[in-house]
């Protein structure tokens, strides 16, 4: 079947095999079918790029469900499964008034796939308002609890793209969110001028949400209208030393503090510079009001988007002795 309408970047690749699981039981027999050596799970196909067909069985994991397990006159303690698609899941934060996800508004992807690269924007990572996870592993196909600390999260990174990297799969998250005076991550220059568009000077977590949902999609394609996977490399960090070298060349360069001697510099600012903003070449390109996204119009082939990625790096690293690693995955 072609994997098409899994993927948000809209690639045409074929699966071998297809099988969508709804329940613990329905994916613990899938696990078991011997015949299938090679397994693919498929979440919301939000940070991948499918640069071939594959050759084995995709498992598209369906597990829905949202419940409140604990709660106290303050916080309270839901746990969604992962095939809950992650902008409704916040949507149901929001309209039920449990505060902490809201920066997190219409991030693309699932529940179950927002952990493994600790999704994060506009001042708050996934991990701010994570408590654990339970997964199984693919090989023993026994439950495993992961609390945050065994996560070990990072800037877009997690125990998950490390040493844990295609061995389990996560069934479902827990989170902690709180329901009075709910903690506001306003201070970040888009938020603010999007909130005094709107005109409001004492937000709650509902007009954070439509802000950030504003902001998104003014910036950001739609992966419904032009595939895309979000943003498509980590913004690097690099010494304050080799800042300050380019800094000379480049005063304009913008950056973010990350440590005593480190900062972040946004990738899409670098690949703006090195003139990629907005080209299109055929079918596939780089988005017109952010760098840092790549784009299918139609049919491009993911082997097109990783040239183009590749090209992207060349340059960048030529023009400013920077490396910028990819984001997505790239199978
Ligand atoms: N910039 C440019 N040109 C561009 C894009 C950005 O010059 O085309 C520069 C500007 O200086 C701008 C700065 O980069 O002020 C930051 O841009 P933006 O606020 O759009 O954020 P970003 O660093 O490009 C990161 C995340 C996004 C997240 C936003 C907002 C990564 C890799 N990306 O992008 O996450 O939405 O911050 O918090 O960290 C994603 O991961 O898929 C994603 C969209």
């Amino acid at each position: 079947i072609s994997l098409k309408p899994y993927n948000t970047f809209g690639i045409d690749a074929l699966a071998k095999f297809f099988v969508s699981v709804s329940n613990m039981d329905e994916l613990k027999q899938v696990l078991a079918l011997k015949n299938h050596p090679n397994k693919l799970i498929l979440g919301g196909g939000s940070n991948m790029l499918l640069t071939k067909d594959f050759e084995g069985l995709v498992i598209h994991m369906n597990l829905k469900g949202i419940e409140v397990i604990s709660e106290n006159d303050d916080f309270v303690t839901v746990k969604a499964n992962a095939g809950e698609n992650w902008h409704e899941f916040v949507l149901w934060c929001i309209n039920n008034d449990f505060g902490g996800v809201e920066n997190l508004s219409l991030i693309p992807g699932n529940v179950g796939t927002a952990p493994i690269q600790n999704i994060g924007a506009y001042g708050v990572e996934l991990k701010d308002i994570f408590v654990s996870c339970e997964a199984i592993s693919i090989e023993t196909k026994t439950l495993k609890t992961f609390t945050k600390v065994d996560c070990d999260f990072g800037y877009r990174n997690s125990i998950f793209k490390q040493h844990a990297k295609g061995k389990y799969i996560l069934t479902n998250v827990t989170f902690k969110l709180s329901k009075t005076n709910h903690k506001l991550h306003v201070n970040y220059g888009a938020i603010t001028s999007q909130l005094e568009t709107m005109h409001i000077a004492h937000p709650t977590i509902q007009d954070v949400s439509k802000a950030i949902i504003a902001i998104r999609e003014s910036k950001l394609p739609n992966p419904k209208e032009i595939g895309n996977s979000g943003s498509f490399f980590k913004n690097p960090v690099i010494s304050k030393s080799s800042f300050n070298i380019l800094l000379q060349n480049f005063s304009d360069i913008p950056s973010y503090p990350v440590s005593e001697d480190e900062v972040k510099i946004p990738a899409g600012w670098l690949i703006e510079k090195a003139g990629f903003k907005g080209k299109r070449f055929g079918d596939y390109g780089v988005h017109k009001n952010q760098a840092l996204v790549l784009v299918n119009y139609g049919n491009a082939k993911g082997s097109d988007i990783l040239n183009l990625s590749t090209l992207i790096q060349k340059t960048v690293k030529r023009l400013f002795n920077i490396s910028i690693e990819a984001e997505v995955n790239i199978l």
